[in-house]
């Protein structure tokens, strides 16, 4: 009900047809219909803070109050279940008709009056970030880094890594033995952040051995390129992922360690076998 126009008329109608139809009308709360202290809400067309004179309330037999957030989020769901693109008043129509249907058996005949297109919703609530930004839908969980490093195999130590002086062929020999494209460079053994000084990489290696076979007899140091970036342990996997645009691995840190590397393929992987929970 906005100006009440559409229940009254077509109310009286249908009782003249039959006196024992029920007329429900669903109304936002933050209305005056049903009786709520008239605030601001965000369902547009329907519900008012005065008594408009196309509406003749003696036609209405009950009114089901409904949310923003049911009125949303059940025109989302009727777009996608049932494949009709409708506004949030039918929303709020349709979750009052499924509120009042739980009272009622399947004999009972119960018709709907959707109002408006959803085509006028698109930049609200038919998008996931407004209906975020006013908290009508749950925030999606959040994966981290972490989650993606530990879903990775075990057939590989989380860190490989050279050391600034050993020999280039050291170097290629340990690429070869784990299969691997990439590694960090270490100036010592050890985890800590700060000794992460470079990197090596198959690509980089074989250009540079190709031109000039005494490389192989170099240190890692002289042929190594810059540290490959770092994302801390709990950042989003969005952090890694804005890495790969450019990089093709990460470090992942925590507390000033290096725990291991991330690399495009591991995300790929998680991606393509975690468990799908959206709905
Ligand atoms: C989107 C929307 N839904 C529902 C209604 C309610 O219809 P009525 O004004 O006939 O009560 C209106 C009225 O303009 C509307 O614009």
């Amino acid at each position: 009900m906005g100006t009440g126009g559409t229940i009254t008329g077509v109310g009286r109608y249908l009782k003249e047809r039959n006196p024992d139809i029920v007329v429900v009308g669903a109304d936002p709360e933050g209305s005056l219909y049903s009786g709520d202290q008239p605030r601001p809400y965000l369902t547009e067309g329907i519900g008012e803070d005065f008594w408009p004179e196309t509406f003749d309330p003696s036609v209405v037999d009950r009114y089901v109050r409904v949310s923003d957030r049911d009125a949303f989020r059940t025109a989302r769901a009727v777009t996608r279940l049932e494949g009709i693109l409708v506004g949030g008043s039918c929303g709020s129509a349709v979750h009052a008709a499924l509120e009042v249907a739980r009272e009622f058996d399947e004999s009972t005949t119960i018709v709907v009056l959707l109002p408006d297109t959803g085509r006028n919703y698109l930049s609200k609530l038919y998008s996931e970030s407004w209906m975020l930004q006013y908290g009508l839908l749950d925030r999606p969980d959040v994966v981290r880094v972490e989650e993606v490093l530990a879903s990775k195999g075990v057939d590989l130590p989380a860190l490989v890594t050279v050391r600034a002086h050993d020999k280039v062929r050291q170097a290629v020999d340990l690429l070869q033995e784990h299969s691997i494209s990439q590694a960090p460079v270490v100036r010592e053994d050890g985890t800590e952040v700060s000794a992460f000084v470079g990197s090596i990489r198959e690509r980089e290696l074989l250009d540079r051995i190709f031109r000039d076979p005494d490389a192989l007899q170099a240190d890692v140091a002289e042929v190594m390129a810059p540290p490959i970036p770092m994302v801390e342990f709990d950042d989003p996997v969005e952090a890694a992922f804005a890495e790969f645009e450019q990089q093709s691995a990460v470090l992942v840190t925590k507390a000033g360690q290096v725990l291991g590397v991330l690399t495009r393929s591991d995300l790929l992987d998680f991606l393509a076998h975690r468990r799908r929970t959206s709905s």
